[in-house]
């Protein structure tokens, strides 16, 4: 089962100095889409799903009303928020090692959750994540399961959240940036579970991405954040198509120019038309809408330094090694 949620005149403010973050902040995810939020750093796309969810810090403030399942969730108080926390609106975040307890094996974690949530017993959390588990490709389930958080990849982690959601059938599920820690082949298989995702429990989704390529293939509808405020909203391909607002044509063309970039480089190596070129191509994976300097172009940049910058030549030799398989 999904449910829509629409938020409307959205106010978020840091009670400490009164700095305003979210200004007047209003839309709607109709049920079983997903709406990708898009926008430059600091401009409250975190803040505003940690409004919807409750999860900011105590002199965060938040008005307005935040519609879900007949309820204004800025109107309950926190143990009810706990309640549909996790069991009816699911939260991954971009770093799959927050979310679990770094001094416990990651069935102990998810054995809290299946039992607080769906009232589950031990031998019935584990089967139920198993299971799961199998559905993401995670191979080894049971061996994973008694692993620490520090004896798995990022893109594991991520793997395991979305298998939990698979356990969970959340009516939301808010993805913070569920594939920007992770390397790019990575992100491949964890954005196309994804996918899976929404086509098994057909969910309604608020996923936010700096990748405009992730964003074209698993959302339905974009909403533009800048400063704050909402410059445009509306469905993917008309924002990719016809951007109206000078922010949301700067994010489009920018990714464009990239992926001219991209193939000049595949084309003086002889590589354009390769399997790999046209997958990048296609999907933008790896870009990133933000180069520092155009005429520069030949860099990715995984936003503010929070990955390295990948030189052109870098990405075109991670091609090649992936090409061959001794790519880690
Ligand atoms: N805990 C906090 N207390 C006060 N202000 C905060 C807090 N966290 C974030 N902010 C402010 O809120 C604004 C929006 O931050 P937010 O984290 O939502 O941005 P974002 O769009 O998610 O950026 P990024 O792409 O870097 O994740 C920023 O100006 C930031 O300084
Ligand atoms: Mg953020």
């Amino acid at each position: 089962m999904s449910s829509s949620i629409k938020i409307s005149n959205l106010k978020i403010w840091d009670d400490r100095d009164d700095d305003v973050i979210i200004k007047d902040l209003s839309f709607e995810v109709k049920k079983n889409r997903c709406l990708a939020i898009v926008g430059e750093s600091g401009s409250g796309k975190s803040m505003t799903v940690k409004g919807i969810t409750g999860i900011h810090k105590p002199w965060i403030e938040c008005t307005g009303c935040i519609a879900f399942d007949g309820e204004n969730l800025l109107e309950l108080g926190q143990e009810s928020m706990q309640k549909i926390r996790g069991r009816k609106i699911f939260m991954i975040f971009q770093d799959g090692m927050t979310a679990f307890d770094p001094s416990c094996m990651i069935r102990v974690g998810l054995r809290e959750t299946l039992a607080e949530k769906l009232d589950l017993k031990k031998e019935a959390a584990d089967h139920c994540m198993i299971s799961a588990m199998n559905r993401v490709m995670l191979n080894n389930p049971e061996e994973i399961l008694q692993k620490y958080p520090h004896q798995l990849s990022g893109g594991m982690l991520q793997r395991i959240m979305i298998a939990l959601a698979l356990a969970l059938e959340p009516e939301l599920i808010i993805a913070d940036e569920p594939t920007t820690a992770l390397d790019t082949i990575t992100q491949y298989e964890v954005v196309d579970q994804f996918i899976k995702l929404r086509k098994e429990i057909g969910t309604t989704m608020i996923f936010i991405s700096h990748d405009l390529g992730v964003v074209r293939q698993i959302a339905d509808d974009v909403l533009v954040m800048k400063d704050g405020e909402k410059v445009e909203e509306g469905p993917i391909e008309e924002i990719f198509t016809k951007p109206q607002h000078p922010y949301t044509q700067y994010l489009v063309s920018t990714r464009a120019a990239l992926g001219t970039n991209f193939k000049r480089i595949m084309e003086e190596t002889g590589d354009v038309g390769s399997e790999e070129c046209e997958k990048v191509l296609s999907t933008g994976r790896g870009f990133i809408h933000e180069a520092e300097d155009d005429s520069q172009g030949c860099e990715l940049s995984n936003e503010q330094g929070r990955m390295p910058w990948y030189h052109w030549r870098k990405w075109k030799w991670k091609i090649d090694t992936w090409k061959t398989g001794s790519w880690d």
